[in-house]
C-alpha cells in the first residue's frame, strides 16, 4: 500500500498516530494524539473516521490516555478510565466499533484488577496493539474472499470511504478491490463523491489513485445513470452497525444505491468485520443515526454560504439499508447471505 497506516501506534512513547484526513488529498499529515480533548475532537471532526478506524483509534487513544494518568490508587484510575471511554464513545454514535473497541478495553483492564496499575497498563498497551493487529488481519481476510468475485477487467461502484483510510490497512469495501490486483486483475472503480464531506471525492479517489486503480469519480446524482448502462459488476460498500437481522447503516447514500442496484440487477455486497455487528439489536430501525451540523451542507466547501440563512438543514450522516437489498455480506469468515451469517432474518 502506498499510504502509511491511518492508524498508528508509537510504543515507544505511548502515542496515538493518525492521518489528519481533513487535510487529505492536500496535504498528508500525521497527528500525535495523547489527550482526551484531542482524541474526541479528532472522531468528532473525523480527522480519523471509518468504523474500524475510529475502533483502533480509540482502543489506542484509550490507553494512551490511561497511561498519563496522575492517579495513584486503582480505584482512582479506574474511575477515570470509564469517564474518559464514556466521554470517546460519545463522540459518534453510529460506528459499533467505537463502542466494542472500549468495552474490549475496559474488560481487559478490569481482568487485572488487583495487579496495580502498572500491571493494568501493561495489558492495556497490550490489548490495543491487538486490536489494531486483529484489524489489519481481517481486513485483509475480506479482501481474500471479496476478490474471488471479482474478474479481470471488472467495474465496481463504491460510496464514501471503506478503503485503507477508514481502517489501518486495506479497508473493507476496498480491500477486495486491493487483493484482486495483487492477484493481477485490473478493476476500475466508481467512486460516489459522497455529499457532504466528499469521503468520495476527497479520500476513495485519493488512495484508489495512489495505489494504482483506474478510479471515475461521480456525483451522487449520477449513480442511476451510470448503474443504467450496465457497466457496473457490483457495489461494494462498508457498514457502520450491523443488526442480527442484516440492516446495515453506511454512509448516508448507501441504500439510494441499494434500491438502485435492486432495480437495475447489480449485485450489493456489505463489507463489514463482526466487530460492526451488532447482536443486540434486530432492526435498523434501533440504530442510532448520528446528525450532523447543518454548515456541512450549506457552507463547508464554499467561499460563502450559499443558501440563505432562513433555510432548515436536515444533515443525517448515515441512512440504514434493509438485509433484503443485501445480496451477501463480505466478512472475515467468509462471503455469506445475511441469513448464512449468524444475522437471522
Ligand atoms: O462519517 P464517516 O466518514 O466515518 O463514514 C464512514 C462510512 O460510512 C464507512 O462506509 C463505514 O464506516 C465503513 S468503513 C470500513
Amino acid at each position: 500500500m502506498g499510504l502509511p497506516q491511518t492508524v498508528g501506534f508509537d510504543e515507544q512513547t505511548n502515542e496515538l498516530l493518525i492521518i489528519d484526513q481533513t487535510l487529505l488529498p492536500v496535504r498528508l499529515e500525521i497527528l500525535r494524539i495523547s489527550e482526551v480533548n484531542a482524541l474526541c475532537d479528532a472522531i468528532k471532526k473525523l480527522k480519523v473516521r471509518g468504523a474500524p478506524a475510529i475502533g483502533v483509534a480509540a482502543a489506542i487513544g484509550l490507553y494512551a490516555v490511561a497511561y498519563r494518568f496522575e492517579e495513584v490508587s486503582e480505584d482512582g484510575f479506574f474511575y477515570a478510565l470509564e469517564k474518559y471511554a464514556e466521554r470517546i464513545n460519545s463522540t459518534r454514535p453510529t460506528a459499533k466499533n467505537l463502542s466494542w473497541a472500549l468495552e474490549r478495553m475496559l474488560n481487559c483492564a478490569k481482568a487485572c484488577k488487583g495487579q496495580g496499575i502498572e500491571g493494568i497498563l501493561s495489558a492495556m498497551k497490550a490489548e490495543a496493539v491487538a486490536v489494531r493487529d486483529e484489524d489489519i488481519k481481517t481486513c485483509k481476510l475480506i479482501g481474500e474472499y471479496g476478490e474471488t468475485l471479482l474478474s479481470d477487467g471488472d467495474t465496481v461502484m463504491t460510496v464514501c470511504n471503506a478503503g485503507a483510510l477508514a481502517a489501518v490497512e486495506y479497508g473493507t469495501a476496498l480491500s477486495p478491490i486491493y487483493t484482486a490486483k495483487e492477484k493481477g486483475k485490473e478493476i476500475k472503480v466508481y467512486s460516489l463523491e459522497t455529499r457532504p464531506l466528499l469521503q468520495g471525492a476527497r479520500l476513495t479517489s485519493f488512495e484508489l489513485t495512489e495505489n494504482g486503480i483506474d478510479t471515475t469519480l461521480i456525483c451522487d446524482n449520477m449513480a442511476a445513470t451510470v448503474l443504467k448502462s450496465g457497466k457496473i459488476k457490483g457495489i461494494f460498500t462498508g457498514a457502520d452497525r450491523v443488526t442480527a437481522r442484516g440492516d446495515a447503516a453506511n454512509k448516508i447514500g448507501t441504500l439510494m444505491l441499494a434500491i438502485l442496484a435492486k432495480y437495475y440487477g447489480v449485485p450489493f455486497y456489505v463489507c463489514v468485520p463482526y466487530s460492526t455487528v451488532d447482536f443486540s439489536l434486530q432492526s435498523g430501525d434501533e440504530i442510532v443515526i448520528e446528525e450532523r451540523d447543518g454548515d456541512e451542507i450549506k457552507s463547508a466547501w464554499y467561499k460563502e454560504t450559499l443558501v440563505s440563512p432562513k433555510v432548515k438543514v436536515y444533515n443525517p450522516a448515515f441512512d440504514v439499508t434493509p438485509a433484503e437489498l443485501i445480496t451477501a455480506f463480505i466478512t472475515e469468515k467468509g462471503v455469506k447471505k445475511p441469513s448464512e451469517l449468524g444475522f437471522k432474518l
